[in-house]
């Protein structure tokens, strides 16, 4: 099993679940975002509660050019990378197609997606040890969404390059391992507490996850019913997709505290509409444990 696991994206949701779960298999865990308290934070806590592994954590912006000079720095303090999980990523619907949400989607999705797996890539490489990337696209890579133009689209440029990166790690007899995790709607701070259909609970999601990666699969579904509206969804013509206004139908409901009048709705598998000055990411979300 990996040793040393690098998570990028740690500071909420899946990826500092996944940093818990790891962490309690006994792996030596380094951990990035943005959010540097909530770095600390965790990292206290995963050192505290997982006797004997060591901890490491840095700032790091995937959109910065500085980004992959940090992850080496990260992976050199670790002691080399055996697991690299990209789970750092934005989204947002964008049914007024407002130009700073898709580039900010697709400077962090696509863009900083690109930098980081790179990087991760050429740093398993130089260890001439095998290794495993794994990373959470969606699945919303399986279809273009009208709603969350650039998610989706950004999604699919994952899905896309990590099935490339499958092709040339053969082809090169690289002894690297590519995981493309794709989830439905899962309970993170990326849905900001609204209730969508079929949305797994955190814990569940991070569990079939783990088991996903500890497998060396190449591609994750979760769970086996967005597997089953993927392939529904795939078997649409594309002249009867474009007619379906997924995303435009009012299918979630609101929480009750912060229900609004005339909010447009999610594309399935997307995220929630964000203002473009809440577009960094989940600054405002609250951290919490997952269960
Ligand atoms: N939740 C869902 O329903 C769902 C479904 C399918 C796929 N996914 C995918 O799963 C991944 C994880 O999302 P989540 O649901 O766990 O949401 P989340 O709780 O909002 O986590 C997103 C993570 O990405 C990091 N991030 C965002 N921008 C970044 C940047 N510029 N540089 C470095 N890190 C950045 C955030 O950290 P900082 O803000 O601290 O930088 C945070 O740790 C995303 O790629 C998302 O698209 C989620």
């Amino acid at each position: 099993m990996a040793k040393n696991v690098i998570i990028m994206g740690a500071t909420s949701g899946l990826g500092e679940a996944l940093a818990r779960r790891f962490a309690a298999l006994g792996c030596d865990i380094a951990i990035a975002g943005r959010r540097t308290e909530r770095l600390e934070a965790l990292a206290r806590e995963l050192r505290e509660s997982n006797e004997g592994i060591r901890v490491f954590w840095d700032m790091i912006d995937v959109r910065s050019p500085e980004a992959p000079l940090r992850l080496s720095h990260l992976s050199d303090q670790i002691g080399g990378v055996d697991l690299y999980i990209h789970a750092s990523g934005i989204g947002h619907e964008n049914t007024s197609l407002e130009p700073t949400i898709e580039l900010e989607t697709a400077e962090t999705n696509a863009l900083g997606f690109v930098r980081c797996v790179d990087t991760a890539v050429t740093l398993l490489r130089s260890q001439g040890r095998d290794g495993q990337i794994a990373a959470i696209s969606s699945v919303a890579s399986t279809r273009g969404l009208g709603a969350s133009p650039a998610y989706s689209a950004t999604k699919a440029l994952q899905a896309h390059y990590l099935e490339a990166l499958r092709q040339m790690s053969l082809a090169k007899g690289w002894d690297i391992t590519v995981t493309d995790i794709r989830p439905g709607f899962v309970d993170t701070p990326l849905l900001e507490g609204k209730s969508y259909p079929m949305t797994m609970p955190l814990a569940y999601a991070a569990d079939r996850i783990v088991k996903a990666i500890l497998a060396k699969r190449r591609v994750a579904w979760i769970d086996w019913k967005y597997l089953l509206l993927c392939i529904a969804w795939r078997c649409l013509p594309g002249m009867l997709w474009e007619r379906l206004p997924v995303g435009f139908v009012p299918f979630r409901t609101e929480p009750k505290q912060e229900k609004k009048a005339a909010e447009p709705k999610s594309a399935a598998g997307g995220p929630e509409v964000k203002k473009p000055e809440e577009a960094a990411g989940t600054a405002a979300n609250e951290p919490g444990k997952d269960k």
